[in-house]
């Protein structure tokens, strides 16, 4: 059983990572065992930004966004020196294992720095973009896609009120999910995702003949990795002479106050890899199938692309 363990969440921040971190503790602390907490992620990391964590430094946050550690997107770590020093800062202080949080990059530097030192690691995947391959969640795509569909709401009244096309652009990196549930539950006519071709001109005939049957509005959910928003809006109005419009949603649906459901299942995974990194396991990452907490191969979850459920992109057509 390791006696001392540290925590750090890693890229891009997202909404439950704070739920997380603190699960992560309380565990670790109510099992007796010492608690390190690491600053900015990898960056802290080799700049030794870390502090012993007692019960109290977790408590007040498990309804903020973002993350109360900090993170960061470290060049430094990709380097085999970067991370020997890693390792060294993590030795110095008696620290035995380590808990990542963070996407496919943050998790693939964590399966390199276990692979190269031998130290135990163990993974939770936090990210809006649910793209970690082997879990059907990750911390913070809930909150992400909630965000989405509040703006794709009130995008529908102004393009309803000017019978306007509007092409709204989200994040997602090279992952379609975000652009896809929060389409489909936001109502999108069209969802353009990188998993899946599509022919921009079909689109603009399809939309000129809805018009001409009456059709009020058309709302276009770009996923970042699909396509440019402004590029599409402008190809839209162009061909199809729409009166078209682009917003790109950006930064504000990484944060707010995480959803229940991200609350509770970044707590669950929290707790698992407390009693996994304690308990001497490594080169995991727990992530969730079918609703039940499971644990994924680190290596396996970093080398393999998720795929994006084809019964998604069904449905989306046939509600469409
Ligand atoms: O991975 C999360 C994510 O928000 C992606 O969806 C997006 O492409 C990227 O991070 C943006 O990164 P940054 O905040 O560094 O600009």
């Amino acid at each position: 059983m390791l006696k001392s363990i540290a925590v750090m969440t890693s890229g891009g921040d997202s909404p439950g990572m704070n739920a997380a971190t603190r699960a992560v503790v309380r565990t670790a602390l109510h099992a007796g065992v010492e608690v390190w907490g690491i600053h900015n992620g990898y960056h802290g990391l080799l700049d030794e930004e870390m502090f012993r964590m007692e019960s109290k430094d977790v408590g007040d946050i498990i309804q903020r966004g973002g993350t109360f550690l900090g993170t960061a997107r470290c060049k430094r770590f990709s380097t085999p020196e970067g991370r020997m020093l890693g390792y060294k800062n993590l030795v110095d202080r008696g620290i035995q294992g380590l808990v990542v949080i963070g996407g496919d990059g943050s998790l693939r530097g964590a399966s390199i720095l276990s692979e190269e030192t031998g130290i135990p690691i163990v993974g939770l995947p936090g990210t809006i973009d649910n793209d970690v391959w082997g879990s059907e969640y990750t911390i913070g795509c809930d909150t992400a896609a909630n965000t989405i569909i509040d703006a794709i709401n009130k995008l529908r009244d102004t393009a309803s009120a000017h019978r306007r096309v509007i092409v709204l652009e989200v994040m997602g990196r090279s992952s379609g999910w975000l652009a896809m549930t929060a389409g489909i539950s936001g109502g999108a006519e069209y969802i353009l995702v990188p998993e899946e071709e599509y022919d921009l001109d079909e689109i603009c005939d399809d939309m000129k003949a809805s018009y001409e049957k009456g059709k009020r509005y058309i709302l276009v959910v770009v996923a970042e990795g699909a396509g440019k928003g402004y590029d599409i809006g402008k190809y839209i109005s162009e061909r199809a002479g729409l009166d078209t419009r682009v917003s790109k949603l950006g930064h504000i649906q990484r944060g707010g106050s995480p959803s229940v459901i991200d609350r509770v299942k970044a707590s669950q995974l929290g707790e698992h890899a407390a009693l996994a990194i304690i308990s001497g396991l490594s080169d995991i990452v727990f992530g969730f199938d079918r609703g039940h907490v499971v644990s994924i191969n680190l290596h396996d979850a970093v080398t393999n692309k998720k795929k994006l459920n084809p019964e998604f992109m069904r449905l989306a057509k046939i509600l469409a």
